[in-house]
């Protein structure tokens, strides 16, 4: 199946590039917290950088080897692109000093990489708890969760468990899966409210 084969999107990765692009707008600052390979910062830079020059984009990842992989498939990109080794389950300081419009996840591990260096319950709670504190109102969160894999799946549902607790008024969290698909990834949106503080 591919996702020619569908008239809108078929994976949580096709429709979480689909919403990301009615979000943003000339001049948005974005924080890729997984940035793995590199694909979805690309996706982002393309979006981003034809819009305006003005934007930053932030990239993070916990492994080196993402940060090099990433920024060698940015290369031709000289856009103002800041890459941070490290946890996402605190943000660097440049991320609190400019609004950030969107903020996005793909939990797991590295394709083709170590599998046992996923990404862990308790930092991606951490990390979503000040994701939620530094979005910027009209701003986003935008999720992809991976349950076939245990780790993964205690994960989805302690993300899940924390939007529960959210208040409808300021928040607006929506949960797309793929009820046809055994332990198919997810996708995870948390609008925040733009006349939110
Ligand atoms: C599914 S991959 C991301 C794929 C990537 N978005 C892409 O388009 O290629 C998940 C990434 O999360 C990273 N990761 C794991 N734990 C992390 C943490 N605590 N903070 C930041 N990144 C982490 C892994 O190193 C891995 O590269």
């Amino acid at each position: 199946m591919r996702t020619q084969c569908f008239p809108l999107f078929h994976s949580p990765i096709d429709l979480a590039h689909n919403y990301w692009k009615q979000l943003l707008q000339p001049g948005d600052n974005v924080i890729d917290a997984t940035c793995g390979n590199g694909k979805d910062t690309l996706f982002l830079t393309e979006l981003l950088f034809t819009l305006s020059d003005v934007s930053t984009l932030i990239a993070i990842d916990i492994q080196q080897q993402a940060i090099e992989k990433t920024r060698s498939l940015l290369k031709a990109c000289d856009k103002n692109i800041h890459f941070y080794t490290q946890s996402h389950a605190t943000f660097p300081e440049v991320a609190y000093t400019l609004p950030i419009r969107l903020i996005v996840y793909n939990f797991g591990y590295l394709p083709q990489g170590d599998k046992s260096l996923t990404t862990l319950t308790e930092s991606s709670l951490a990390s979503l708890k000040a994701a939620l504190a530094l979005v910027m109102p009209g701003g986003c969160i935008s999720a992809t969760c991976y349950p076939g894999h245990l780790e993964g799946s205690r994960e989805e549902t302690a993300l899940l468990a924390l939007t529960q607790t959210l208040d409808p008024t300021h928040w607006c969290i929506t949960w797309h899966t793929w009820p046809n698909r055994t332990l198919s990834p997810s996708l995870l949106l948390i609008q925040k409210n733009h006349l939110s503080k």
